[in-house]
């Protein structure tokens, strides 16, 4: 028996590329998925196809992230898993013409977009899912954040920035949430083939000759570690290798 068998599963942008692939990979070790998205046709397909359920979530709304959480607790008592999962570039208003970067240029409404979806998408999902968690024990977070997160893109500074803020709050995060018996890390991937990409990024990424990774590769990165038992961690994966531990350099002057 599969150490995920009937454990209760949330996952975010769940309807497509590595939501749906982790929700694959838990249904079929014996979880319980609730697929949740946006993408309401896409997401009742993922959910139907690992004998889950889906909740329509705008991670960016707080009010909707209390109902659904409050719904699955009716339902199954609490939460074991959550991947917060859901993501957004700024293409292709980014301005220029991809991948050109206009600073000036963005609408302020993509830039809104891309804070809400990427950073309060998961503020508000791991404030929402906390109490749920314990209710069962305590359970594993895991953020989809990027190796956008960790170094430079300069394609898409602000969905960089973006990655930066959720990677610092999964490590300043993790030690009060491990006192309440749940793990916080960050999955951080390179190019991963997905629809993310749009047809620009897509010759762009062609051209620069990235090795996209299957989203089930970084699927089985999730499940690692929700399971590994390490909290505040960020795990880099890239095409073809295991995912490798970040080791943060240290601060000059204070960690020295
Ligand atoms: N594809 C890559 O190369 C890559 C690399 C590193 C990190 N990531 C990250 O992986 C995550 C998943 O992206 P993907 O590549 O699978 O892309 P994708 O576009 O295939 O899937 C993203 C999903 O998120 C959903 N979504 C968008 N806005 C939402 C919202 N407001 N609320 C709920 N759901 C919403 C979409 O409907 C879609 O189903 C993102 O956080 C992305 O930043 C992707």
């Amino acid at each position: 028996m599969s150490r995920f068998d009937q454990k209760i599963c949330l996952v975010t942008g769940g309807a497509s590329g590595i939501g749906r692939a982790t929700c694959e990979a838990l249904g079929a070790r014996g979880a319980h998925v609730v697929v949740t998205d946006i993408d309401e046709a896409a997401g009742c397909d993922a959910a139907a196809a690992v004998g889950g359920e889906f909740a329509h979530l705008d991670v960016s709304d707080r009010d909707a992230w209390r109902s659904v959480v409050q719904g699955i607790v009716a339902a199954h008592g609490g939460l074991d898993l959550v991947h917060l999962n859901a993501g957004v570039t700024t293409y292709p208003a980014a301005g220029g013409g991809f991948p050109a970067v206009d600073i000036a240029a963005i609408p302020a409404d993509v830039y809104r977009r891309t804070m809400s979806v990427n950073v309060d998408g998961v503020v508000f999902g791991v404030g929402a899912t906390v109490q749920a968690l314990e209710n069962r024990g305590g359970g594993a977070i895991v953020v989809t954040a990027s190796v956008a997160g960790l170094g430079t893109w300069e394609v898409d500074p602000l969905y960089t920035m973006t990655k930066h803020a959720v990677v610092g709050l999964v490590r300043s995060l993790a030690p009060s949430l491990a006192q309440r018996g749940i793990t916080l890390n960050a999955i951080c991937p390179a190019a991963v083939d997905t629809k993310i990409f749009g047809p620009e990024a897509e010759d762009f990424v062609r051209e620069t000759g990235l090795r996209l990774m299957p989203p089930s590769q970084v699927a089985d990165a999730v499940i690692e570690a929700a399971a590994g038992g390490e909290t505040g961690q960020c795990w880099v994966c890239y095409d073809g290798h295991d995912p490798k531990l970040y080791i943060p350099a240290p601060l000059p002057g204070l960690d020295d």
